[in-house]
């Protein structure tokens, strides 16, 4: 019993240095868009679970929390949205989860119904981004890597996973191991979109 207990204490030091979290800036400069990913590595359903519970702490609207996931993870249903995805069908080939995410309209953006301004549902699409985002990153912080794409067959989506027509289909984003270190992107400059006064 205390030989096991001390062994145990031998293995913490390691296993806590590999589950070590990366910080928030590590997080925001490693994220890249993904178009190789590693085919010999696997991502579990808990592990997919894990990181929407993250994105459930999205904000959205008056918290209406209009987005919703359809998940990809059997061979079957991976293959079948690669078919969807256009030329992005490549990059992804060797994602292990391709997730879809919609919102349902009428809700972010709505008041008793009526539009509350002239963005109407756009506030669905906005929220969408935002829950989208904490996605993105907190992939990037369980280690993983994503691809957004808006290049997609919304229409043969919605038929594959029986998606409500209350639901505007959005992107599809893969999840898993990046095969390869991305090019950095150029960004623009500061004062170009940020201007103070
Ligand atoms: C709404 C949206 C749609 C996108 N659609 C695609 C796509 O269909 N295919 C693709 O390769 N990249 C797509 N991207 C990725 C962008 O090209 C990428 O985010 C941008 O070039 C900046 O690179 P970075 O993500 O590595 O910073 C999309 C990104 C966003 C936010």
């Amino acid at each position: 019993m205390l030989m096991t207990a001390l062994a145990a204490l031998m293995v913490l030091p390691a296993v806590a240095q590999e589950t070590k979290s990366p910080s928030f800036d590590e997080v925001l400069t490693s994220r890249r868009s993904i178009r190789k990913y590693d085919a010999t590595k696997k991502i579990s359903e808990a592990e997919v679970r894990r990181l929407m519970e993250a994105v459930q702490e999205a904000p959205s609207w008056a918290n209406q929390q209009p987005s919703k996931y359809y998940v990809a993870m059997s061979p079957e249903k991976l293959a079948a949205v690669k078919e969807l995805i256009g030329g992005n069908k490549r990059n992804v080939q060797d994602a292990p989860v391709l997730i879809i995410s919609t919102f349902e309209r009428g809700k972010s953006g709505f008041f008793r119904g009526n539009p509350a301004n002239e963005v109407g549902d756009g506030w669905g699409a906005y929220d969408n981004g935002l829950s989208n985002c904490y996605l993105i990153l907190q992939a990037r912080a369980m280690g993983f890597d994503t691809l957004i794409m808006g290049m997609r067959e919304s229409d043969k989506l919605r038929a594959l996973f029986n998606i409500p027509d209350s639901e505007t289909v959005m992107a599809v984003i893969s999840l898993g191991y990046r095969a390869a270190e991305p090019v950095q992107p150029r960004h623009r400059q500061l004062d170009d979109v940020v201007k103070f006064y």
